[in-house]
């Protein structure tokens, strides 16, 4: 998709669509919205009045110029009450006009920055926000259909972005650069979730992250089963042995041009990736099983985050370590009963295949540990009890540094990508005692988030470490009016943010 900038009001541009905003309850409006009222002889403050158009957030309402304007269409899209707005709002508006766009078939949409006027925000905030949004809201995965989805409609391909004030068309061009980055890196992650698995094997996930990483001018490398063994990673490499499919860790690194590394932080980020869930030995019932193509979005994520990063030129160094593999229940597969020994020297009793992701994520961490990073991000979809928990919206965090979990949750509000504290709590690990091992890597249904993030804990070593439980959120049932169903490419923009909060 194209975005450009350029000086002048929507209502005399030209395009398939013209977007506006309305705040929730206004009834004159203001800005671009009125004048573009007035051109079309006060059909928007009509439709208000007729109480069609309430301005809530992502709403949206379409209106016909009628040869009024040299545009045929003008959609109005809502913000939301204005006490309560802010960035995350302004984003999710522009992904609602997006989305609806899309539907429409439209190719060339007009459109202010929402926010930047009466909304207060910053105009290059404002303008990332609405880059990132149309990309949010417009994305769709494109999947093997042989015919033409949307009865060949056009695709959203042009976005020209109106500011009437000369002084702020740099931080406008320059904030939009930034949300097209971000934006075209979370639906990349968003496009590998999407995936089917048998296209999206470890080693198809290594060659295409390691193609678009380096693209991006990143530091890529792959090391596959026999490097991981000479390493000592008995843990992800049990996990790998009920699959044919060549387990692969995945290493990116971001070393930002033209700054002097040692005047930076490193922040290392560690991904499950599995690329096809079956559970194992310890199988999963058939019925949902098909999502568990999904369980490398946490990998995603950080690949994505590095892209990001590089993209940004964020001066920060880091590092994301992604441990991709299938889990199948081979017949040289993993047991329940079965000790493996982590690339840290911890042996580890593992109770049911199916909690696969904390094994593979034990010698991953361990490994970026070598790194020395300041800090440590894991992110997996790690285990159905944080859905229980925290419901379809909110993934876990699970945080005893406040510095980092403060950082963590500061991102997740800018972002929309909402992260809400989960205890560590001490207590519990003695659910992983075990006769057999230094523990086991499971205790029990109750608390069974909690306990995952103690069983990771001993693999993280000494500096900061924050995990990341996005089970429930990675994966988006319904469309809403900011998306569509599918993968949500959640930590993608939210990890971005974190290492911008690390930057400098
Ligand atoms: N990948 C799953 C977790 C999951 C569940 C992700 C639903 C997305 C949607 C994970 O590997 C898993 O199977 N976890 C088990 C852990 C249990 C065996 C301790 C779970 O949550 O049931
Ligand atoms: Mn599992
Ligand atoms: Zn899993």
């Amino acid at each position: 998709m194209q975005f450009h900038v350029k000086q002048g009001f929507v209502q005399d541009e030209t395009a398939d669509l013209l977007v506006v905003n309305l705040f929730e309850g206004v009834t004159e409006p203001g800005g671009a919205t009125r004048a573009l009222d007035q051109a079309l002889n006060g059909l928007v403050t009509q439709v208000i009045a007729a109480g069609d158009f309430k301005g809530k957030l992502g709403e949206t309402q379409v209106l016909y110029s009628g040869g009024a304007l040299t545009a045929p269409r003008v959609l109005i899209t809502g913000l939301g009450k204005q006490a309560d707005f802010g960035l995350a709002k302004a984003r999710k508006a522009a992904a609602a006009a997006a989305k609806k766009a899309r539907e429409l078939g439209v190719a060339r949409l007009a459109t202010v920055v929402h926010g930047a006027g009466a909304g207060g925000l910053d105009a290059a905030d404002a303008a990332a926000a609405l880059v990132e949004g149309t990309l949010l809201g417009s994305y769709r995965y494109r999947g093997y259909k042989r015919a033409e989805g949307d009865n060949g409609k056009p695709e959203l391909a042009e976005v020209v972005v109106l500011e009437a004030d000369a002084d702020k068309l740099a931080a406008v061009q320059q904030g939009m650069a930034a949300g097209q980055v971000v934006g075209e890196a979370a639906n990349w992650a968003r496009d590998l979730v999407n995936e089917p698995p048998n296209y999206l094997t470890p080693s198809e996930m290594a060659r295409r992250v390691v193609q678009r990483a380096e693209a991006a001018g990143l530091k890529a490398q792959v090391l596959g089963e026999a490097e991981m063994a000479e390493l000592g990673m008995g843990s992800l490499l049990g996990i790998a042995r009920g699959s044919d499919e060549e387990a692969q860790l995945i290493v990116l690194e971001h070393i930002p041009q033209g700054v002097d590394p040692a005047s930076l932080s490193t922040v290392a980020l560690v991904g499950k990736a599995i690329t096809f869930d079956t559970g194992g030995i310890s199988i999963k019932p058939a019925e949902n099983m098909w999502k568990m193509k999904g369980d490398m979005g946490g990998g995603a994520a950080t690949a994505a985050a590095l892209v990001a990063a590089a993209g940004l030129n964020l001066p920060v160094h880091a590092v994301a370590v992604i441990a991709a593999s299938e889990n199948m229940p081979g017949g040289d597969a993993i047991k329940p009963s079965d000790v493996v020994t982590a690339m840290n020297g911890k042996t580890v009793e593992i109770i049911s295949t199916d909690a696969e992701g904390r094994q593979v994520l034990a010698d991953a961490m361990c490994y970026a540990a070598r790194y020395q990073p300041d800090a440590m991000v894991d992110i997996a979809t790690l285990t159905g009890a944080i859905g229980i928990a925290l419901g379809s919206d909110l993934a876990g965090l699970f945080c005893d540094d406040e510095t980092l979990r403060g950082r963590l949750a500061a991102a997740g509000e800018l972002t929309g990508e909402s992260l809400w504290p989960m205890p560590l709590w001490q207590p519990y690990r003695k659910l992983l005692d075990t006769d057999a091992a230094d523990m086991k890597h499971t205790g029990g249904r109750l608390g069974g988030s909690i306990t995952a993030a103690l069983f990771l804990r001993e693999f993280a070593g000494e500096q900061p470490w924050a995990h990341l439980d996005i089970a429930s959120v990675s994966w988006q049932e319904e469309n809403s009016p900011f998306a569509v169903r599918g993968a949500s490419g959640f930590g993608a923009r939210l990890l971005t943010e974190l290492l911008g909060a690390y930057a400098g």
